[in-house]
């Protein structure tokens, strides 16, 4: 199946017994057993199917195959949340005594995440402040689990160059995992770029409405465990099978373990959601070009930063479908400018989120990144004159209206 057609169809045919045609929720936490010798093989994996909610569930499981047939993986993993999702890629492949080499520019929840909460459990992350390959490389040990960063960082902008990445993680035995939030298909498929695994907020652009939180995992099924030989419980003689251990283990023993399941009713939730996926992606990057236009115009913009305005050549390499919703600027007037434009704003909508179908402003450095300390904000591109767009589907006529008169409002 092609793109457009996954996102309709994906996982999913009529149910058989009732005739079904939309997925249904089985809103149910347990599912009963024929008899004893049944419930045995379920336990032990001579049989699939569904035993419990926490660790599978028939409404996830179509949304779960259609994100794997979408990201052309071999297996998906959904969860609570996206940072339940990196957890849980995390701790498949990582114990004490284990390091991560990472991006530093990433979204403000898993910097969080990376530098204090796993320094608690013993993995050490080691963060790489440059876009380039090299120090990424420089700063892998024997101890790295694996390398991350994000397609396209959430708030800098910057593009990861996947292939470069991928090379490096390889050429240590290690696989590359993305983070591919902000870059949905079809603006970006990673694994045709090398990623190993590639993890989604399903709360943003997956979902789009902004009304669930969810995440997802999906494995692509190209990494070599056995040839790494630096995955014990992955490689040969695996408990979780040969086939795809990595999402077999992130299911059933670390979601088993912490629980962090998604609801039927969210995986609903995403699955009609996704069926719109491409056309709204279409509309954000179309409309993301217009309000960029008019704020590189705009007498009260210091600064913009949008992928059309850069000459970072892995724009045009990795996002040839579209550069997405995403825009930054810098206000001239700094914080106290950057204030009152969101004081100001009626259409578009003041809140920490991104991917929805209306448009959503934010000032990083007073919300989503105030937990980083000063230095650590700039890093991640969180300046204090910073203002973070995330241009939804409504009519671009509307949206830079709405933005002309609050920016006069903040600015004049
Ligand atoms: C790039 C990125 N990854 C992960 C997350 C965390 O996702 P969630 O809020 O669904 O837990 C976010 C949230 O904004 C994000 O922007």
């Amino acid at each position: 199946m092609e793109l457009d057609t996954i996102l309709i169809h994906g996982g999913w045919r009529n149910e058989k017994e009732t005739g079904a045609c939309a997925t249904p929720i089985y809103q149910t936490s347990a599912f009963s057993f024929e008899n004893t010798a049944h419930a045995a093989a379920l336990f032990d994996g001579s049989q699939t199917g569904n035993i419990y909610t926490r660790i599978m569930n028939p409404t996830t499981d179509v949304f779960e195959k259609r994100m794997a047939l979408l990201e052309g993986g071999v297996g998906a993993l959904a969860t609570s949340s996206g940072m339940s999702a990196v957890l849980v890629t995390v701790l498949t492949l990582c114990q004490a005594g284990d390091e991560i080499v990472s991006s530093s520019a990433l979204y403000g929840g898993t910097f969080n995440l990376f530098s204090v909460t796993l320094k608690t459990f013993g993995i050490k992350v080691n963060f790489i402040d440059s876009n380039n390959p090299k120090d990424f490389e420089a700063a892998i040990t024997d101890k790295t689990k694996f390398v991350y960063a994000e397609t396209l960082a959430n708030p800098k902008l910057i593009m990861a160059d996947l292939e470069a990445l991928a090379d490096v993680a390889h050429r240590h035995n290690i696989p590359f995992v993305v983070d591919s939030t902000v870059t949905p298909p079809p603006l970006l498929k990673p694994i045709e770029f090398g990623a190993d695994i590639v993890i989604h907020s399903a709360t943003k652009f997956i979902g789009g409405h902004g009304t669930s939180i969810a995440g997802v995992v999906v494995d692509s099924g190209k990494f070599d465990w056995k040839k790494s030989g630096k995955f014990e419980d992955l490689g040969a003689n695996s408990p979780y099978g040969n086939d795809a251990p990595f999402i077999v283990k992130a299911r059933a023993a670390i979601l088993r373990d912490t629980g962090c399941a998604i609801s039927p009713f969210n995986a609903f939730m995403l699955i009609q959601g996704m069926q719109t996926l491409s056309l709204r992606m279409e509309k954000h990057c179309s409309n993301a070009i217009k309000v960029a236009e008019f704020l590189k115009n705009s007498e009260y913009v210091e600064w913009i930063n949008y992928p059309t305005y850069s000459d970072d050549p892995n724009f045009k390499k990795y996002l040839k479908n579209g550069y997405g919703a995403m825009i930054g600027f810098g206000i001239k007037g700094g914080i106290e400018a950057g204030a009152k434009f969101i004081d100001n704003v009626k259409l578009l909508t003041h809140i920490a989120n991104l991917g929805d179908t209306k448009t959503l402003v934010i000032h990083p450095a007073s919300t989503t990144h105030q937990q980083l300390k000063p230095q650590e904000r700039i890093e991640a591109g969180a300046t204090d004159d910073f203002i973070r767009l995330c241009v939804g589907i409504e009519d671009a006529k509307d949206i830079i209206a709405d933005m002309e008169q609050a920016l006069k409002a903040a600015c004049s």
